[in-house]
């Protein structure tokens, strides 16, 4: 099986080497900024890692779909980043902050159109099968965005439609990921579903968890703006549980109306937000559901053909998120 160690020093070789178009600059420097200032790259790992269970060698025909991955997801955070109003990314400043709106949106579609021509040149034999799943996963992830916004102006989001969002906008493209290195391997078709499905659990997991870290991680580490779901009444898994409480929802529910002009009206919100999020021990019990959906995934892992070294691959891999800080 290839190593751990060989697959990270790929992606990591991969993205080290890209090359981009050059002219005009306007359009293609945001694309080259947000790619060489990094991230954790889980999707290419995750599509690698998928692969790697089932085939003992690496060729352009997964390398390219694995890195078309990376530069989709890099796409949906530059557009993120303008919804959000979020200024800091990766720990610098995101695009639309940069440059401006217009040029964060026109980087954004020339990366979305560059990941469809680098997922075209998986193998021939499943290329139709890797284009509708990407495809579908594309779509899916805008309308788990269209959620996200959605729910910024109501009041209260049940527990089952904050899943169904997350489920959208962030867990679709992992478990795309985790699938496509399967089905590029060959695998059956039950197994691809079980990655499917381990790509999915660890998504919302790992959504969980972000929502977590805007809150209570540190800046520094995180590379994004803490505070910035409680600024903009984002929908966060620590706003969906607090409000089934009836106390603190009727606590919160005014503090969604605090104005957020400037930088104390801001810092006033999240400490108001957080001070209720403490009465219900809020950050505890979003650190439980990151462990309860990463054990789902593991559950998933368990129903695969492939047993023994390979699965504890995808145990470390989901295990590495479980505790992330950034
Ligand atoms: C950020 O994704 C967006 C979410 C789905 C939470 P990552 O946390 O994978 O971002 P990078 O690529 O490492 O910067
Ligand atoms: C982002 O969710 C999901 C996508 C980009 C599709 P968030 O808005 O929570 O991601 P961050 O926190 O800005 O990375
Ligand atoms: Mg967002
Ligand atoms: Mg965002
Ligand atoms: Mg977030």
């Amino acid at each position: 099986m290839i190593s751990e160690s060989t697959l990270s020093n790929t992606v990591s070789e991969l993205f080290r080497t890209i090359e981009f178009t050059a002219e005009p600059s306007g359009l293609y420097d945001p694309l080259r900024y947000m790619i060489s200032i990094g991230g954790k790259r889980l999707r290419p790992r995750l599509c690698l890692l998928a692969y790697s269970l089932f085939k003992d060698e690496l060729n352009e025909s997964i390398l390219e779909p694995a890195c078309a991955l990376e530069v989709f997801h890099t796409f949906t955070l530059i557009h993120d980043d303008i919804m959000d109003k979020s200024p800091m990314r990766r720990g610098m400043p995101t695009v639309w902050k940069k440059w401006n709106d217009d040029t964060a949106i026109l980087s954004g579609d020339v990366m979305s159109i560059e990941s469809y021509r680098r997922i075209a040149m998986a193998p021939k034999n499943c290329l139709a099968e890797v284009l509708a799943l990407f495809s579908k996963t594309a779509a899916e992830v805008c309308e788990g965005q269209q959620y996200d916004m959605d729910f910024e102006d109501i009041d209260k989001v049940p527990m089952e439609d904050y899943m169904k969002m997350i489920g959208l906008k962030t867990a679709v493209l992992l478990a795309c990921s985790a699938k496509m290195g399967a089905v590029i391997a060959g695998a059956s078709e039950a197994d691809a579903d079980a990655l499917y499905r381990y790509g999915y659990e660890l998504g919302l997991a790992f959504q969980v968890a972000d929502d977590y870290l805007d809150t209570y991680g540190d800046e520094k580490v995180f590379g994004k703006p803490i505070g910035g779901d409680i600024v903009n009444n984002k929908k966060s898994w620590l706003l969906t549980k607090a409000m089934e409480d009836e106390k603190a929802c009727a606590e919160l529910e005014p503090l969604m109306q605090m104005p957020v002009d400037t930088a104390e009206e801001r810092s006033a919100k999240i400490d108001a937000v957080r001070k209720v999020y403490a009465g219900l021990e809020i950050d505890r019990l979003a650190r439980e559901e990151v462990a309860r959906l990463t054990a789902n995934a593991l559950a998933a892992a368990d129903s695969l053909s492939v047993k023994g070294v390979r699965v504890e691959a995808l145990k470390r891999f989901a295990e590495s998120l479980v505790s992330r800080a950034k």
